[in-house]
Order: structure tokens, then sequence, then C-alpha cells
């Protein structure tokens, strides 16, 4: 690799901060991408790759050794959208991080210079036609995995986890066509493959009304965009699969009784979300990427623990049991709030 040129992965993890309004809210939330600046900042980007990096591909090869077919699932894929996705990815890829990524369109071949692979691709056949290791950096986080196709092996050179959301043009119906979901935080890709928005949804707290508006949501994220979005809650570690049967055994317990020392092990966990639409194939691409911020290192940002702790305070006891935070956040208010004086 060039050492002239920095690499991404040299720098920090962006610091998002969506609770600052001081509320907690169910909403569709979408902001034009490219457009719209988050905490001053206009971000156009769907990849981020980031100091971050080898922690998250390392993640996605521990789900691909062991679990994959619970993490990526297909539900009445078109070919078309097959085609057309994998190849909006790659493009993107390379666009966005020239650094890490070359894409040969006409011969279909992404090379990635921090991981030292690259795949040839068949869309029309959704496969991996060659794939070819070379020395880099990161080498040896993906040396004994072998992606089942194309769009496994796009997966697994980006942080974000993704899902195809697909629309019926007859019937208005939409469907998760495909997930690659290898962070997911307390839910089982298997549950969602193949459903509309609605059911998707109905595990979430207060979001009745977000129901009600899903043919909405659906429309804008086809049609227009594209958007990005931000979801956010606490988390007890900063492990990345919290699918319900992964092994994380008891860290939503709650005592009631936790002391600052805990609390500083605590994250707040942000999802940025993107969403780029396809209206010619009905359908949406959409991404998540998960982030963990310790709430030790809020500490040194006061007015920020003052929104977390307003925010908090918004929640409603569905809000607080949907987050597993019944007897919590109680307490965790009052440590934002003690902390929350400059
Ligand atoms: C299209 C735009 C979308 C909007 C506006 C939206 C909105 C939301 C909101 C407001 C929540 C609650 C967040 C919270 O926990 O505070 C949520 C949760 C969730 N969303 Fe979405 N979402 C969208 C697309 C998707 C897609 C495409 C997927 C497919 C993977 C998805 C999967 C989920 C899941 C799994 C949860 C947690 C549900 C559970 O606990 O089982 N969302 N979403």
């Amino acid at each position: 690799m060039d050492t002239a040129v920095a690499s991404p992965v040299d720098t920090a993890q962006s610091r998002y901060y969506p609770y600052e309004n001081g509320k907690y809210e169910v909403k569709a939330g979408l902001t034009k991408l490219g457009a719209h600046p988050v905490h001053g900042v206009v971000e156009s980007h769907v990849f981020m790759i980031d100091e971050h990096y080898r922690r998250y591909l390392t993640n996605k090869a521990k789900v691909h050794r062991t679990i994959l077919h619970g993490h990526y699932l297909q539900a009445a894929l078109s070919p078309v959208v097959r085609a057309v996705i994998p190849a909006f990815m790659a493009g993107k890829m390379a666009a966005e991080y020239p650094e890490v990524f070359t894409w040969e369109a006409e011969r279909r071949i992404l090379t990635n210079k921090l991981l030292g692979w690259s795949g040839q691709m068949d869309f029309e056949s959704g496969t991996v036609t060659i794939l070819s290791r070379q020395a880099a950096p990161l080498v040896d986080v993906m040396a004994d995995i072998d992606p089942v196709d194309a769009i496994d092996f796009l997966a697994l050179n980006v942080m974000e986890d993704f899902a195809f959301l697909a629309r019926n043009p007859l019937t208005e119906d939409d469907w998760l066509s495909a997930v690659h979901i290898s962070s997911p935080h307390y839910w089982d890709p298997r549950d969602k493959i193949g459903h509309s928005f609605a059911p998707v949804h109905r595990p979430v707290a207060d979001a009745v009304p977000l129901m009600a508006t899903a043919s909405k949501i659906i429309r804008a994220a086809v049609e227009q965009g594209p958007f990005m979005r931000f979801a956010w809650g606490m988390a007890a570690n900063d492990l990345m699969n919290h699918r319900p049967d992964a092994e994380h055994e008891g860290d939503r317990t709650q005592l009631g009784t936790e002391t600052d020392a805990y609390w500083m092990t605590q994250f707040i966990r942000v999802e940025r979300q993107t969403l780029t639409g396809f209206a010619d194939l009905n359908t949406a691409f959409f991404t998540i990427r998960p982030y963990w911020y310790s709430l030790t290192d809020l500490m040194s940002e006061p007015e920020r623990m003052r929104q977390l702790a307003a925010a908090m305070l918004t929640m409603s006891p569905a809000a607080m049991a949907y987050k597993g935070m019944t007897r919590t956040r109680d307490a965790l208010v009052a440590f934002l709030e003690r902390h929350s004086q400059p």
C-alpha cells in the first residue's frame, strides 16, 4: 500500500449525538444524505471506514465461520436487483474510499488493499467467479473466509450491515428481500427476512404511528432520497453481535442500584442508517452502521450528558421496557445529571 496516503483506518470514528434535542422519539426522521448537516458537517458517504475497521470485519468473519445462515438471508430477490445493487455498492465503495478499493467496472473486479483480496463477480449469476489474495495490512482478517456469493463478498469489505427493501409495484406490498446483518441489537435477522415494514417494527415500543405511515416511508425510500437517519439506545457492552441466541447472557440484568463505576462501563449505541432508492427497480438499499460510545468518554462532554439525561426522561414506560431500562433509567439519569455540570 502507498504509505504516503493516509489510511482511513487511522481516522477516529465519527461522533454522533442523535439525542441532542433532549427527546427519545420513535419516528422516521429521514434527512437528505449529502444535503443536511449533522453536527455542522454535511456527509454524503454511504459507507464509513475508520479506526474500528479490523474489529467490525473480524466480527463479520466470526459470523461467517459460525452461523452465516442466521445473518445472511434472501427472500424472492429479483435477479435484476441482485445485479444492480452489488454494482452500485462496488462503485460507491471505490468512489468513497479510493485508498482502500479499486473497482474495475468492465471486468467486475473489486480489490481491497487493506484486506488483501480481489473478487471478480458475475452479477447475472450473483457469484464470485475468481477470488485472489494478496499481501496487505489486514490480510489475516479474511484469510480463511470464502464468500458464498457476490453480495456476501461485498458485505465482507464494509463496516456496514445492510438490507434490501423490495416493493411489489402492483400491490405496493413491501418486504425485506435480502439482509446481511452481523451486528443485530437484540433481534434475529431470521425473524425479519421476507417481512414487510410493519411486522419488522412490531416489537418496537410506541411504534404504532410509525407503522401507520409504512407505505409513505417505503415510497420515500424507493423513490426519493438518498436519506440518512439515526437510532440510539444504551448498551451494556460493546459486543457486536446481539442476536438473541448469541452469547451475551445477562447483559440486560437490571438491579436498579447501579453505581457510578458501573455506568462508566456502559455505552451509548448509535446507528447511522442510509437509504438509497432504485425507483425503476422498486427497491431500496438500507445500510446500518452501529457505533458504541463509552459513557466514560462522554464525561468530557458535560452538555452531551445533560442532553442524554433529558432524552432518557422522555422515554415512556413502554419504551423503557423495550430498551430493557425499566429499573435502571432513573439511576442512569441521576448519574448523567451528576456529571453534567461543566
Ligand atoms: C425505511 C426506513 C426505516 C425507518 C424509518 C425505521 C425506523 C425505525 C425505528 C424508529 C425504530 C425504533 C428504534 C429504537 O429502537 O429506538 C426501528 C427499529 C428497528 N428497525 Fe427500522 N426503520 C427503517 C428501516 C428498517 C429496515 C430496512 C430494517 C431491516 C433490517 C429495519 C429493522 C429494524 C429493526 C430490526 C428494529 C428493531 C426492532 C426489534 O426490536 O425487533 N428497519 N426502526
